[in-house]
């Protein structure tokens, strides 16, 4: 059977952990093609309107978070499953994060800049070919579902696991919660850098002053 195809990761891939540097090529013609692909637009950081820089600093903050929980979850399980005061303390910051400031950038992005943006993307054509039209506002809004539902199992798992007596059913769902909890940061990792890379740049340049201010007055009522 054939193996399943691994695709070469570009420089900027924020997921330099699968990158297999043997292959050149896509491996097949026979392989699907991607649903969407939105344009990439080059849009710099000092060009882009306040309520953008503001979204990717909030990005920057979550990366850093992320980057401590990796390594959290990490050590934890080099350590046997036993958890330690950095490990706790990591965890603990990863789901006040996830919780708090999270919800409130999702919010943003969802309740404020989304649905204008998404009348935009059909406007102007950027999206996928019909019947069901796909924009990358529904891509970015199926991650943040994705990631909320793995974060509450993780969340669950591990409270579940420091209940259980038996050492090896304690350690199956705790080592289910690492793989989930990697999967969070790989997911969340690589959905920031389609929001600063792709979507940001395409707001940027469809939405109009007008729209930006209705956006900064809707952010206004969600804090
Ligand atoms: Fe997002
Ligand atoms: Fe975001």
């Amino acid at each position: 059977m054939k193996d399943l195809p691994v695709y070469p990761a570009s420089k900027d891939d924020p997921l330099k952990r699968y990158v297999n540097k043997e292959i050149e090529d896509y491996p097949s013609p026979m392989d699907p093609p991607p649903l969407y692909t939105a344009p990439t637009i080059q849009v710099p950081y000092d060009q882009m309107v306040q309520t953008l820089k503001d979204l990717i600093d909030d990005h920057n903050d979550f990366e850093k978070v992320l980057n401590v929980f990796d390594q959290a979850l990490v050590s934890f399980k080099e350590k046997g499953w036993k958890f330690d005061s950095e490990i706790s303390a990591a965890f603990k910051k990863f789901f006040q994060y996830m919780d708090d400031d999270l919800i409130l950038h999702t919010r943003k992005e969802e309740k404020a800049l989304f649905p204008c943006l998404q009348e935009k993307l059909l406007e102007s054509g950027e999206h996928s070919p019909g019947p069901h039209l796909m924009t990358p506002v529904d891509i970015m809004e199926s991650d943040h579902e994705r990631v909320s539902v793995m974060t509450n199992l993780v969340f669950n798992l591990l409270g579940l696991a420091a209940r259980i007596r038996d050492d090896e059913a304690r350690n199956l769902l705790f080592e289910h919660a690492f793989h989930q909890g990697q999967e969070i940061v790989e997911v969340m990792k690589l959905h920031i850098y389609k929001e600063n890379t792709t979507v940001f740049p395409l707001a940027q340049q469809l939405l109009s002053a007008q729209d930006w201010e209705n956006i900064v007055s809707k952010i206004g009522r969600l804090s």
